[in-house]
């Protein structure tokens, strides 16, 4: 049974689904990984590196034409028409705003699994690439803060004068904004954090933050661990309340997302003009919408005086470790659906492709089987 690792081709992409090290375990299990000329070359990995893990160069057509195919970013039209059917596809795919790709992939006869669908429970954590991707995120969304920042993070003290520290403030705490906030305390900032899921505020407390509280009348917690959306009187309610507290803070890095929906507006207009000339805003959120109306998708602008940052994929700005956690979360997965030869089988048998559909994380996130659309929701999370 063949793996193929095609070369990304979305724009701005530089991560690879599978480096050499997991390469040379999925030889170690009898399976033949095939790479396209160059596919690990953006996240520091060459060619030799992957021969030497036991993997082969071939051509496109070849690597494309796998019984199991591992990508990081969602196939193109003309890359679903060089999958064959049966193939399993894995890779992230943006399953709630990708409805017509993932018809395309049914109609091609491909079994596609989504990994943002794979459920957030203490089995499947080692598979989470929402959180291996997140967290990796948070801590260079802090870095891409600090370098525009016109000052110092951390108090200095110098023969010419002594500097503030920065102050920084993380809007939405799940797994981006955990790291962003343990990141920027490394970094010696002074941060405050905000979420609307109340049990969140131990989490921001145990990282030696500040729970910044707003008190908006209802509950934001949905149901499996995420936040709900907020009534519109919620929502007023939370900006009016935001917008004073935010002013005193030099750079604010928002995170805040509800799964399917837009993400919800925090810092307004009339926030950032309330902030210093020279404050640095990180909206993460920017992928499904932004939680500034200002932030420009894929965009660096200033604003009132404010940087306002909209890059849409950080871990691609960290292409080597993110590579490392996703094909480390895509091996624990394809456990699932590759089956090793029966003990009497003959010597020459080989391993071969599974899907057990009664296995909740098969069911949760495999989105099509044998031409047809499975499901599309993420599943409910447990706690681990
Ligand atoms: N294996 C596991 O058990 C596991 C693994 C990873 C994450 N999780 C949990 O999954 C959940 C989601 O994590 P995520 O990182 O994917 O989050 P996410 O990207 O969906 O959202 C980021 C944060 O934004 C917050 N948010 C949404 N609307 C908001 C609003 N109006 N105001 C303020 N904050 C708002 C959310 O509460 C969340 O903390 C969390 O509970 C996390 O702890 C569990």
């Amino acid at each position: 049974m063949k793996i193929g690792i095609p070369k990304e081709s979305a724009p701005g992409e530089t991560r690879v689904a599978v480096t050499p090290d997991v390469a040379k375990k999925y030889v170690k299990l009898g399976l033949n990984v095939v790479l396209e000329k160059g596919a690990g070359e953006r996240a520091g990995l060459s060619d030799a590196d992957f021969a030497e893990a036991g993997a082969r160069l071939a051509p496109e057509s070849e690597v494309w034409g796998c019984d199991i195919v591992l990508k990081v970013t969602p196939p193109s039209d003309s890359e679903i028409a060089r999958l064959k059917k049966g193939t399993l596809l894995v890779s992230q795919l943006e399953p709630y705003r990708n409805g017509v790709l993932i018809e395309k992939l049914a109609a091609a006869g491909v079994n596609a699994v989504a990994m943002e669908l794979i459920p957030r429970t203490s089995r499947a954590q080692s598979m989470d690439v929402l959180s291996s991707q997140a967290g990796i995120a948070g801590y260079r969304a802090v870095l891409e803060a600090a370098i525009r920042f016109p000052r110092f993070f951390p108090m200095m003290m110098t023969s010419a004068g002594s500097s503030k520290p920065c102050k920084v403030a993380v809007l939405g705490v799940g797994v981006a904004g955990l790291q962003a906030i343990a990141s920027a305390k490394r970094l010696g900032a002074t941060v405050e954090a905000y979420d609307i899921r109340p049990e969140v505020k131990e989490q921001i407390l145990s990282l030696g933050a500040k729970f910044i509280e707003v008190d908006v009348g209802e509950s934001g917690s949905g149901s499996g661990g995420y936040a709900k959306e907020l009534s519109e009187e919620g929502k007023r309610k939370q900006q009016q309340l935001l917008s004073d507290k935010l002013k005193k803070f030099d750079v604010i890095i928002t995170t805040a997302n509800v799964p399917g929906r837009k993400a919800p507006t925090l810092l307004t207009e009339e926030a950032v003009k309330g902030m210093r000339t020279g404050s640095v805003v990180i909206d993460m959120a920017a992928p499904s919408g932004g939680n500034c109306p200002l932030t420009e998708p894929g965009k660096i602008v200033v604003k009132h005086g404010v940087t306002v940052v909209g890059e849409l994929n950080y871990p691609a700005l960290v292409p080597g470790e993110s590579s490392n956690f996703y094909s480390r979360n895509l091996f624990n997965l394809l456990g699932l659906f590759i089956a090793q030869p029966d003990k009497g089988a003959p010597k020459d048998a080989t391993p071969m492709l599974r899907y057990n559909l009664e296995d909740d994380i098969v069911a949760a996130a495999l989105v099509t089987h044998e031409g047809t659309v499975r499901s599309g929701k993420p599943a409910a999370q447990k706690k681990s």
